[in-house]
């Protein structure tokens, strides 16, 4: 049961543009990295968790001059946003890069002197079909009635000197990379999209911009700042330097979570800039899909649809938001945001199968055995071995939403062996502790396995039952005995949502989200405190 020969994990999101707030797009990434992160830990591996902001650009600098903001100014301030964010969705980042920070600047010019020394960057002239949204040029045949593809606006056309990278002399070299490592790209549709992509001419990059200033000069020609991507994709190296060198360490286990819009300058860009400056190449790339809205189309601001991942936190609570997020979403597939799938989940998998669980198991051992448990000694009568594999299995193919259903599989089994049991009913004390001692000993297996999915809420189900959540391995070992507590309950019932009011401004909406410190974490709103009653034979 290893994915990771090494006992190493480096995970990595995209830096995201903080042009203007993060929405949930931004947070189904963070949220399925951490998912990754966390359960790498869980495993014992040596894992380092990366995140950060791409703040260059003539995006960011427009944004800011709108506001009449100096571009670091602006930055600074969305930096706070961003962070605030994830903190509250309780991403465990163990590092958060800026690419305005010294730190990165110092990585990019190691690079773009290597590269520049091999004779791979040259001065040329660039034209392109270029839109601001995307701070990207297409080429005719990608446009779309001659608009952007992604955001059907006008594109400008783009004329200037500029400096190229020799991206088409490396593409033979990034094919035979991706052919020879099977797991480099996943899931294998990105892989083979990507192969035949490589079957055609890979055109020169043009690298850098002389129209704008807000970026990291070249070291050959301070006229020009670079463009994008060689900025942004060094972000996982220089985050690695500093401060102190960690890249022995974690580099070459280095897994990127990437959305399938940045597919090419994950696979094909960053390895062959990474070949030219003589580094070697990390493990893996994963592409995930993306958030659709309820009826199934991108979400943009012109529509207003973008769903605001603060406000269904705040409804809903961040265990249950993560939580949709990894078992509503397939692996690698769009998916549609549905407040109504949600609200269902939130009762019948929230609520019924693990609250009522959690609840009805903590009601026996207080009612039947005093709060005392003593422990079967051993897995008792709902034993979890294969379902601890199948879960990690599900983890190394990168399937997160089938981990999330192996998981509530034996939640399920484990409610239907208290059904069957019906411990309220035994008599003999023996009996009573072994059932109540092998349903105490299951929701150890839950918790565990619940950790990365939802911490806060694990860990409520463990201060209930009287256990820590900590390694995998410690499942093995048995206490004499566990002490539980009935708490209240972990996803309580919701009654049908109120009108909202309008939009506020993240900062100030924040503060009314339950923190993260609350007896079960970031549960929902407990605007009741009824519980729920078709599981209903916790007596
Ligand atoms: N700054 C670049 C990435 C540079 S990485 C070296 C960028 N930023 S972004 O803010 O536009 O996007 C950040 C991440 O969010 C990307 O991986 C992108 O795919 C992801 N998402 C943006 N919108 C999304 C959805 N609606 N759904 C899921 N993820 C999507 O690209």
């Amino acid at each position: 049961m290893t994915s990771s020969p090494s006992g190493r994990f480096y995970i990595t999101t995209a830096i995201d543009y903080p042009n203007s707030v993060p929405h949930m797009g931004h947070a189904y990434e963070k949220i399925v990295a951490d998912f990754y992160a966390r359960a790498a830990r869980i495993r014992g591996y040596d894992t380092r968790f990366l995140i950060g902001l791409d703040e260059h650009g003539l995006k960011i600098q427009e944004a800011a001059a709108r506001e009449g903001k100096e571009p670091q100014a602006f930055v600074d301030e969305k930096a706070r946003v961003f962070q605030e964010l994830y903190a509250l969705l309780e991403i465990s980042n163990d590092d958060f890069i800026r690419t305005s920070e010294p730190r990165h600047a110092e990585f990019v010019k190691e690079i773009y002197s290597k590269v520049l020394e091999r004779g791979d960057i040259y001065k040329g002239f660039y034209r392109g079909d270029y839109c601001v949204s995307c701070e990207k040029s297409y080429t005719k045949s990608e446009l779309v009635n001659g608009n952007c593809p992604v955001h059907g606006t006008a594109t400008v056309v783009l004329e200037e000197e500029s400096y190229f990278f020799r991206l088409g002399k490396y593409r033979d070299a990034v094919r035979s990379h991706i052919e020879s490592n099977p797991g480099f790209i996943r899931p294998v549709e990105r892989r083979n999209e990507i192969l035949s992509r490589l079957r055609e001419e890979v055109l020169d990059l043009s690298i850098s911009r002389s129209t704008f200033r807000w970026g990291i000069p070249l070291a050959n020609d301070p006229s020009h700042v670079l463009w994008v991507w060689f900025d942004a994709l060094s972000n996982y190296i220089s985050a690695l330097r500093r401060p102190e060198d960690m890249f022995e360490r974690y580099w070459s286990d280095a897994t990127h979570v990437v959305g399938k819009d940045i597919l090419w300058f994950h696979t094909v860009i960053w390895p062959a800039m990474l070949i030219a400056g003589g580094y070697p190449l990390p493990r893996e790339v994963y592409v995930h899909g993306f958030v659709l809205d309820a009826e199934g189309r991108k979400m943009s601001k012109h529509l207003g649809n973008v769903v605001d991942p603060l406000e269904v936190a705040r409804d809903y609570g961040v265990n249950a938001l993560r939580f949709y997020i990894l078992r509503a979403f397939a692996s690698g597939q769009d998916g549609a945001f549905s407040r109504k799938d949600l609200e269902e989940r939130y009762q019948s998998e929230l609520g019924n199968d693990l609250g009522n669980l959690v609840l009805r198991v903590a009601k026996l051992a207080q009612t039947k055995l005093g709060g005392r448990v003593r422990s079967p000694g051993g897995a008792g009568e709902l034993e979890a071995g294969s379902v601890i594999r199948d879960y990690f299995e599900n983890v190394d193919a990168r399937e997160h939403h089938r981990a999330v259903e192996t998981l509530w599989a034996y939640i399920r089994r484990t409610n239907a062996y208290l059904n069957e049991r019906e411990p309220w009913k035994i008599k003999d004390p023996t009996e009573l502790e072994k059932v109540i001692g092998s349903a105490v000993e299951a929701l150890r297996v839950i918790a565990h396995l619940a950790h990365p999915i939802m911490p806060s809420a694990a860990s409520a189900v463990a201060a209930s039952l009287g256990f820590e959540v900590s390694a995998i391995s410690s499942l093995s070992s048995f206490p004499d005995a566990y002490a539980a507590t009935v708490g209240s309950p972990l996803f309580p019932r919701r009654e049908p949502p109120r009108r909202r009011s309008p939009p506020e401004p993240p900062s100030r909406r924040r503060k009314r989200i339950p923190s993260r410190g609350s007896r079960f974490g970031s549960g929902a709103s407990s605007r009741s405190r009824t519980t729920r009653t078709r599981t209903s034979s916790s007596r």
